[in-house]
């Protein structure tokens, strides 16, 4: 007897809208060391983040770490085949235990006096235990635990023993992003740069299509920056944005435009067919792609038509955004610097789906970099790049009294809120 299985669909219909009114956001939130330390204590160490992905974990000692605000943790599959997290820090003086961002190893050595730990956290060996009149005790000594779990193929962890469950963290992206299968895409691109302004200053800027005409005028080409649903959830929010499509403010409505003509040759349709029909152009558009994966060995049937053309992005409160393509998951993650607040680490990585029956691809090398002049390889990256230093120097300024934003930048309303929510609450 087959057994149906239950129908993923991602929801598309519109979230109702909460009342987050009209003031100016304060701009001390960007640029003050005292503001930056208390998203240290009261945020960053209560919210579930994502940490890496699985096959960054793949076997046994293989390990990577990540810096949130001032902790540094390390996430280390075990030698029984369970992955762990702990924080990357020596009981003996506090040296970090691990500097290089992944690597693999046979046990967690501190190299300042080669303490050493299993990697399941418990104390293997100290030299010279015998010159320690107070005892070394294993228990005492054990690494510090950080709670992990796994979803869609990610390592997600958090620093606080009492958090909920990631699943009631994550609210309704399980329900909204499953319909992807994201545990079947491998990392194709990955990038690290480090960039000269604060984590929300970078947060903010994909959190509107406002800045589209005057930062990125080309995209007006093939993407609607005018028709853009906005969802915002209880902490997590959403665009839905049309592509395959030119916008609204762009002047030639009736002809394929040249880039139309790109990426409709991509999946093997002659754009010329379609002059003054550029809607009926994105609806083929999205057969024909859905005909080409599917051919290729990548199940689409959970999706539904516009995810195959449209860009579904989501923002995971606090610093994960998403752009979801239909055959590319886009993760930019925006770290803190763990004392400047006009700094900030961007990471960069695109996912692909593996096709049925083919192999993981090899992991691709990260591409690491310091500065707006270091290239993320797309256009669009760079110009945002580029921008944000600007942005971050500007809001120093006494001539600058906050953010008066439109309603186009609710989602950047929507994230201060939840952000002050939070910063609200005894630590
Ligand atoms: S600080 Fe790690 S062994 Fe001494
Ligand atoms: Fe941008």
């Amino acid at each position: 007897m087959t057994q149906a299985r239950a129908a993923l669909k991602t929801p598309t219909e519109k979230a109702p809208e909460p009342e987050l009114g009209h003031e100016r956001l304060s701009k001390d939130r960007y640029i003050s060391r005292e503001y930056m330390e208390r998203e240290g204590e009261r945020m960053w160490k209560r919210v579930w983040l994502l940490a890496g992905h699985v096959d960054d974990v793949a076997e046994p000692g293989d390990y990577f770490t990540l810096s949130v605000a001032r902790e540094s943790v390390v996430v280390v599959r075990d030698d029984a085949g369970e992955i762990r997290a702990f924080r990357n820090v020596c009981q003996h003086r506090g040296n970090l235990l691990r500097r290089t961002p992944r690597g693999k190893i046979r046990s967690l050595l501190c190299p300042f006096h080669l303490w050493e730990w299993k990697l399941d956290g418990s104390l293997a060996n100290i030299p010279d235990p015998e010159t320690f009149p107070q005892g070394v005790p294993p228990e005492k000594l054990r690494l510090k635990d950080v709670r992990s779990e796994i979803w869609a193929g990610f390592v997600w962890i958090t620093l606080d023993p009492n958090a909920e469950p990631l699943r009631d963290y994550l609210g309704i992206l399980p329900e909204h992003l499953d319909p992807y299968h994201f545990d079947r895409y491998a990392l194709a691109e990955d990038y690290s740069v480090e960039w000269d302004c604060n984590w929300k200053t970078s947060v903010d800027a994909f959190n509107e299509a406002y800045h589209s005409q005057g930062i990125h005028p080309q995209i007006a080409t093939y993407l609607d920056d005018v028709r853009i649903q906005i969802d915002l959830y209880d902490k997590h929010t959403r665009f839905l944005v049309p592509m395959m499509i030119p916008s609204p403010r762009y002047a030639d409505q009736e002809n394929p435009n040249p880039v139309l003509v790109e990426l409709a040759k991509s999946v093997g349709i002659d754009a010329s067919a379609y002059k003054g029909r550029l809607e009926d152009l994105r609806r083929d558009f999205q057969q024909a792609k859905r005909r080409a994966l599917t051919q290729a060995g990548v199940d689409v049937s959970d999706l539904n038509d516009d995810q195959l053309s449209d860009d579904y992005h989501y923002t995971i409160f606090p610093n994960i955004s998403l752009n979801i393509l239909g055959d590319e998951l886009w993760i930019f993650r925006h770290w803190p610097h763990p004392s400047d607040p006009d700094r900030m680490t961007f990471d960069f990585q695109i996912y692909r789906p593996v096709p049925e029956g083919q192999a993981r691809p090899p992991r691709p090398e990260t591409q690491r970099g310091q500065g707006a002049q270091f290239s993320l390889n797309n256009e669009v990256l760079d110009q945002d790049a580029r921008n944000l230093p600007g942005v971050q120097r500007g809001m120093h300024s006494e001539g600058f009294e906050g953010s008066w934003l439109s309603d186009q930048e609710r989602r950047i309303r929507h994230f201060h809120h939840t952000l002050d929510q939070m910063l609200a609450r005894e630590p």
